[in-house]
């Protein structure tokens, strides 16, 4: 009889597909890592398995122990996977910006999920991340997978899917481009690869609003801003994202990762997700440059179908203004601002002193400030001129708080609105404020807006 012992043995060991259309013009051959081959239909089925069987190893995960983690829903589903043939229970936190499709699957898994909301940050405790923390502090005989750190994800990578591509293309791979979310993929991939051969290229494809590619270029951490694409990008920095290995990291918007993911399902039959959107948008931008002799591999992370209610569905995308690239939005000028490379928005506390708002006008050069009350909610604003002829006029008011001489609040203004929206509040403003998934993420000045038109 010919039979796998369970469905675990499909994990891995994935094909690799040439692309034949989207490619067009372009020289080096191109091939895609079909990770959504898995039984999971994701690159997340490696490390579920492999954390599993080194916390069973290790001796802290036990018969019958509940696994626990932190997830945008593909390591939930290949922890799942396993968990559901070796029967231990799982409980996983996401966020509310995760497909119904995944929460859906991982339930079927008969897993539980809770859902926190998107917008807290890393160091709230409320943060996804935090609640699975606790989670697992108050749940006895539990298991805190925390696929950020553990060493046996990227360790799987480096084990198996460095080594497939390595034996796959006969060691002619020049370029390897992967997405980095908790970067066990591209630390694992790349240093196998980098150990076989030196040259050849790690290319981290990050989204526009997560840090890595700032960190990469600067060593500075900056604050992270909201963006659609799922599983992929970071606003903190994860421990097993090796930096060392990857050679260069590409921003790219959620409009092209979308754009780029619908063109690969429907002109070479690859149905995947956003995250693959992002990759494959890098893959052919790099491909521009590079020669016949060159070999590009990418990852394809996980299937479409997690996404049918989202990135594969034209009516979201439309709600999102993600379909027409020609119809420009608020968020577009904020992304021009970004690959330019000013990254965060910078405000002061209705509770500090006007002499350290001074300071920092004048150190970041701003002549227009939001001020921001403890929950992060504009509260107010200050225009260095006015500032300056109050404080000239009376000296004591370097003392007070801001709060006391700060002016009204710019206008806020939704992320996805209209260019004609934002021109019409700039004629009666110097200035608006981005907010995106209930998060103060840019101030948008007049000179922006003609910088950007
Ligand atoms: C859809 C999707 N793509 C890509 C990734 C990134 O892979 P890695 O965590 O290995 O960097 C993830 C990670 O969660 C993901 O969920």
């Amino acid at each position: 009889m010919e039979y796998k012992n369970s469905i675990l043995d499909l994990i891995g060991n994935t094909p690799l597909i040439k692309l034949n259309k989207i490619n067009k013009g372009l020289k080096p051959q191109i091939f895609a890592k079909l990770e959504s081959a898995n039984p999971g239909g994701s690159v997340k089925d490696r490390i579920g398995y492999s954390m599993i069987l080194d916390a069973e190893k290790r001796g802290i995960l036990k018969p019958n122990g509940t696994i626990i983690e932190a997830t945008s829903g593909n390591t939930g589903i290949g922890l799942a996977l396993t968990a559901s043939v070796k029967g231990y229970k799982c409980i996983f936190v996401c966020t509310e910006k995760v497909s119904s499709e995944k929460i859906n699957y991982l339930k079927a898994l008969g897993s539980e999920v809770i859902v926190v909301p998107n917008s807290y940050e890393p160091d709230h405790p409320d943060y996804y991340v935090n609640v699975a923390k606790r989670i697992s502090n108050e749940t006895p005989d539990s298991f805190f997978a925390y696929q950020y750190s553990n060493p046996s994800n990227p360790e799987t990578h480096y084990q198996t899917t460095g080594p497939e591509i390595w034996r796959q293309t006969e060691g002619k791979i020049t370029h390897f481009v992967s997405s980095i979310g908790t970067g066990g993929t591209i630390s694992g991939t790349g240093k196998f690869l980098k150990e076989k051969n030196p040259n050849i290229k790690i290319i981290g494809a990050d989204p526009l609003g997560s840090i890595f590619k700032h960190y990469k270029e600067t060593g500075e951490i900056i604050k992270g801003t909201p963006y659609l694409v799922e599983g992929i990008g970071q606003d903190c920095l994860p421990e097993n994202v090796h930096f060392q290995y990857i050679d260069k990291i590409i921003n790219i918007s959620d409009k092209e990762s979308f754009a780029a993911a619908r063109r690969l399902t429907k002109e070479e039959g690859i149905f995947c997700g956003g995250s693959t959107g992002t990759i494959v948008h890098v893959a052919l931008e790099i491909s521009k440059d590079l020669s016949e002799d060159d070999v590009v591999v990418f990852i394809v992370c996980d299937t479409g179908e997690r996404y049918l209610s989202k990135g594969h569905n034209v009516e979201w995308l439309k709600d999102n203004r993600m379909l027409d690239m020609e119809i420009k939005i608020l968020s577009d000028i904020s992304d021009a601002k970004k690959r330019k490379g000013k990254e965060e928005i910078v405000y002061v506390h209705d509770t500090i002193l006007v002499r350290d708002a001074i300071k920092i006008m004048n150190e970041k050069g701003f002549s227009y400030i939001p001020v921001l009350n403890e929950f992060m909610r504009p509260v107010g604003s200050l225009r260095e001129s006015r500032l300056i002829t109050k404080v000239h006029g009376n000296k004591n008011l370097l003392d007070v708080f801001v709060k006391d001489v700060m002016e009204e609040s710019f206008l806020v203004i939704d992320a996805k609105a209209n260019l004609n929206e934002v021109r019409k509040a700039l004629t009666d403003a110097h200035a608006i404020l981005v907010s995106d998934f209930g998060r103060i993420t840019d101030i948008i000045t007049r000179y922006d807006l003609i910088d950007y038109e």
